[in-house]
């Protein structure tokens, strides 16, 4: 691998579309969390807890991931969080994050939603790198849930532009949240949710068809239906895929063997990400990292996922067209 590319594609301006902020909370966070909140973990240590990064697929990963944000109490934590997510993604030239958050993991918990979106919201603000806040409903909960959190997030509307669907998604079909998300739509949301990242064809099919999404989060499961990979291509639905993810939870065996390069070659708008970087090994520069080392992909890839990154965002026609005449003179400089 050539190593000018590989600094390339570090320095290239980019966005991030697929980011749980819950997933960033590394282990030392959670433990200066634990402390300061006195809350009891399970795990003894900081080695302890990452020695249980060992996951065998999706639930084997929540598990840990959920009782990680158990740590989050306060707005300050809140805050602290999405700070250290934003700091570091600034590092990796990360222009705009739209940002998932899963406020039933801390309401259930008894924290006010105010807290968590005021929170999250506040570190945005200061934060020079652009970003915006995706609401996500927990799939495995009930609709009813999912409803009720909705109505709880209307007083600040104006601090998030979307909603997403995350969590177990085996046996929670996109179908069971196709009233809320209605909803959503009446109320001029953007629409997005995770889909054939574990489950089948069937589930992005209907998050398309059903709950009227604009992008897919994951999606690689495409692949297995060309009728549904030939319609993804023609309607430009952007696939959020996030590389590092994919092999932590056994999605593929192994870098190498991950389809990113399949789903570009058949025409699809795909956007690298990176999940839950505190979990899976690397935040954004090192997903583009792993994918340019382990695949043979060139410049020309590296310029495409740069813009696609910005066409796939839901920030204003004026914004994307500055951050794509940015994209396109870095790569004109470094001919
Ligand atoms: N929540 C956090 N990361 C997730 C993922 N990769 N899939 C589903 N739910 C999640
Ligand atoms: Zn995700």
């Amino acid at each position: 691998m050539n190593d000018q590319l590989l600094r390339l594609v570090q320095a290239m301006p980019k966005a991030e579309l697929h980011i749980h902020i819950e997933g960033s909370l590394e282990p030392e966070l959670i433990f200066a969390l634990a402390q300061r909140n006195g809350v009891k973990l399970a795990y003894g240590s900081v080695e302890e807890l990452r020695r249980a990064y060992a996951f065998t697929d999706l639930q084997s990963f929540l598990d840990i991931y959920y009782a990680g944000a158990s740590v989050l109490l306060h707005e300050q934590d809140f805050y602290d969080m999405t700070a250290a997510y934003l700091q570091r993604a600034q590092q990796d030239n990360v222009r705009h994050a739209e940002i998932f958050f899963d406020p039933q993991t801390h309401t259930a918990r008894g924290v006010p939603f105010e807290a968590v979106i005021s929170g999250i919201h506040r570190a945005c603000q200061d934060s020079p790198v652009s970003a915006t806040l995706i609401m996500c409903f927990l799939r495995h909960l009930p609709e009813e849930d999912a409803m009720a959190t909705l109505e709880m997030a209307l007083p600040f509307r104006d601090k998030f532009i979307g909603v997403g669907l995350d969590s177990s998604e085996l046996g929670h079909p996109p179908e069971k949240f196709a009233r809320v998300y209605e909803r959503c739509r009446s109320l001029g949301l953007h629409l997005v949710a995770h889909a054939g990242e574990e489950g089948p064809p069937e589930y992005i099919r209907n998050a398309l068809d059903v709950l009227k999404v604009e992008r897919i989060d994951h999606g690689v499961r495409c692949l297995e239906d060309a009728e549904l990979t030939a319609r993804l291509a023609r309607e430009r639905i952007a696939l959020t895929v996030c590389p590092l993810s994919n092999v932590k939870l056994r999605v593929f065996d192994e870098i190498g063997g991950h389809n990113l390069l399949a789903l570009l070659d058949a025409g699809l708008t795909v956007t690298i990400n990176s999940d839950d970087p505190a979990y899976f090994g690397g935040y954004l520069n090192e997903n583009y990292d792993a994918v340019f080392r382990a695949l043979p992909l060139t410049r020309f890839h590296a310029q495409q996922l740069a813009r696609d990154s910005f066409n796939a965002s839901f920030l204003d026609s004026g914004a994307k067209a500055r951050l794509l005449a940015e994209v396109d003179a870095f790569f004109a400089e470094h001919a």
